[in-house]
């Protein structure tokens, strides 16, 4: 559960909060002063920090500052009452996340508590792009293994070891964002913070502010200062969703900070730098924007310097069973449970599917499946009905009709059918060796003698043994210790 750090000297605040936050929603600790609130924080690790700006002893300001110095990751939500909003502001450009006028509506202090705690998991929890095979050790991850997200894997590594501007196309839910956060997660920059804004969502003077900030009475409802997102991620990363979408004038702006660092807030002609790192994503064609004058050429060709194309789920369906059962694992995972299976049939209907929406479809066509499915085993008649039955316009191609015959299951496919003679003669054999707990025993044996194979196989590599092995380079290295093989083994 989510652990939130509240610091107020107001003994009726802390009752009031433990009223709105009940402790099935949050774990909710208390401090009453800077001191302690900082004392508490290695200890406790919160996720969220609430604080009064007005506080006895440390200010609240001074603990803010003390706070990032700790975590810069660690969002923190100021309170301020009537004529401390200032302070609110000059927290902002310190870095804090959000601030809230008391006395608050209960919904919007929820809105924003929630809001906050997740993109603070988005900056925690780490996407990796190494292939991700180990149940056991369930990770976030890019999942894929056709030669086109081969290629998406090289450009991430590429990506995370500079700090360039960064172009992320595809289509919808083929993961722009997923990626994003896998390019943070390894940059410099991943113990700064990483924070998005959807540049569709907002319409143009809302989302200039937000980006940029406003002074106060820049516009009607401007009632005081505002600091946008890039002061606010000085030092961080900004992913910038629907780059496509930003109306021309703002596309100048943007232009502008992406060139040389520098902005104006609305309204304000205070000149200010902020250094933050910028991935865009879009699911638009961009060269045909330019061509349309919808999209400025100079800024295409700024962001275009490197991009990273994602390609639509139905160019790779090779990756297809790899994904169902990366989800089948993180559903089971979500409901603690035992990964169900998948019928053949099953497998082989979601491989011929075209899949519109991509990677997004899949993961929602595969909960689907589990919530429906009575059994052990996901069936046909469990999946969604445009998988089964796909309307006209996303009928697959007639190279892969419903009718063609089913691709063998590649290997990575959830076992349906029982296994080989051979393995199944193993099984017993290694049944009869380890008589206790053999589950664990026997997948500690086999496992100890793959690591053990592939290092013999790359002369010792870690780097490329944990390749092989289709494990991080982590995992082999816990494999190493625990199965307790000497690193200056005789390699023959
Ligand atoms: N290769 C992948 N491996 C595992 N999960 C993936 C992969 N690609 C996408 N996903 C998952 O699919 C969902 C959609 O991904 P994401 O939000 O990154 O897509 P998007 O390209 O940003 O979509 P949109 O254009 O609609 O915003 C997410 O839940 C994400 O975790
Ligand atoms: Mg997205």
């Amino acid at each position: 559960m989510d652990k939130l750090l509240l610091i107020d000297d107001e003994a009726d605040m802390l009752y009031s909060f433990r009223r709105i936050f009940p402790a099935t929603e949050l774990d909710l600790i208390t401090a009453s002063s800077g001191e302690e609130g900082l004392r508490l924080i290695p200890q406790v690790h919160p996720d969220l920090v609430l604080m009064d700006v007005r506080l006895g002893g440390l200010s609240g300001l001074e603990t803010l500052r003390r706070i990032r110095q700790i975590d810069a990751r660690l969002p923190v939500i100021l309170m301020t009452a009537y004529g401390t909003t200032q302070t609110a502001i000059e927290a902002m450009k310190l870095g804090a996340f959000d601030y809230l006028l008391k006395p608050f509506e209960v919904p919007r202090l929820k809105e924003i508590v929630f809001g906050a705690l997740r993109a603070a998991r988005a900056m925690r929890q780490v996407v990796s792009y190494q292939p991700l095979l180990d149940q056991e050790d369930f990770e976030l991850g890019i999942v894929g293994r056709s030669p086109a997200m081969q290629e998406v894997f090289k450009r991430i590594g590429q990506l995370a070891a500079s700090d360039a501007t960064a172009l992320i196309t595809g289509e919808s839910g083929t993961g722009k964002e997923l990626v994003a956060r896998a390019i943070y997660h390894h940059s410099r920059r991943s113990q700064q913070p990483f924070l998005a804004v959807n540049c569709a969502a907002l319409p143009e003077p809302l989302l200039e502010s937000e980006l940029f900030g406003h002074e106060k009475g820049a516009f009607t409802g401007a009632t005081s200062q505002r600091i946008g997102r890039f002061e606010q991620c000085h030092q961080g990363t900004l992913f910038l969703d629907e780059i496509g979408d930003l109306s021309l004038a703002t596309q100048t702006k943007m232009l502008r900070v992406l060139q040389s660092g520098t902005f104006e807030r609305v309204g304000g002609n205070q000149t200010l730098q902020a250094n933050v790192r910028v991935i865009a994503a879009t699911n638009q064609d961009l060269e045909q924007a330019v061509a349309e004058r919808r999209f400025r050429e100079d800024l295409f060709y700024r962001l275009n310097v490197v991009r990273l194309r994602l390609p639509p789920l139905r160019e790779r369906p090779g990756d297809v069973a790899l994904l169902v059962n990366y989800f089948l694992g993180k559903f089971a995972q979500d409901h603690a449970q035992r990964p169900k299976s998948l019928s053949a049939d099953a497998l082989a209907m979601l491989e011929r599917y075209r899949w519109p929406g991509n990677v997004r479809e899949l993961e929602n066509a595969i909960e689907h499946a589990t919530v429906v499915a009575k059994g052990e085993a996901i069936l046909l008649e469990d999946l969604p009905a445009e998988v089964t039955q796909p309307s006209a316009t996303h009928r697959p191609s007639a190279a892969a009709a419903p009718d063609a015959p089913p691709r063998s299951a590649p290997e990575a496919a959830p076992a349906a059918a029982s296994p080989s003679p051979d393995l199944a003669s193993l099984a017993s054999a290694l049944f009869q060796w380890a008589r206790q707990d053999p589950r664990r025993r026997i997948i500690d044996a086999v496992e100890r003698e793959l690591v053990l194979h592939a290092l013999r196989e790359t002369r010792g590599n870690q780097v490329q043994a944990a390749r092989l092995l289709g494990m991080t380079r982590a995992t082999l290295r816990k494999r190493i210790e625990r199965f307790h093989i000497k690193a200056d083994l005789h390699l023959s």
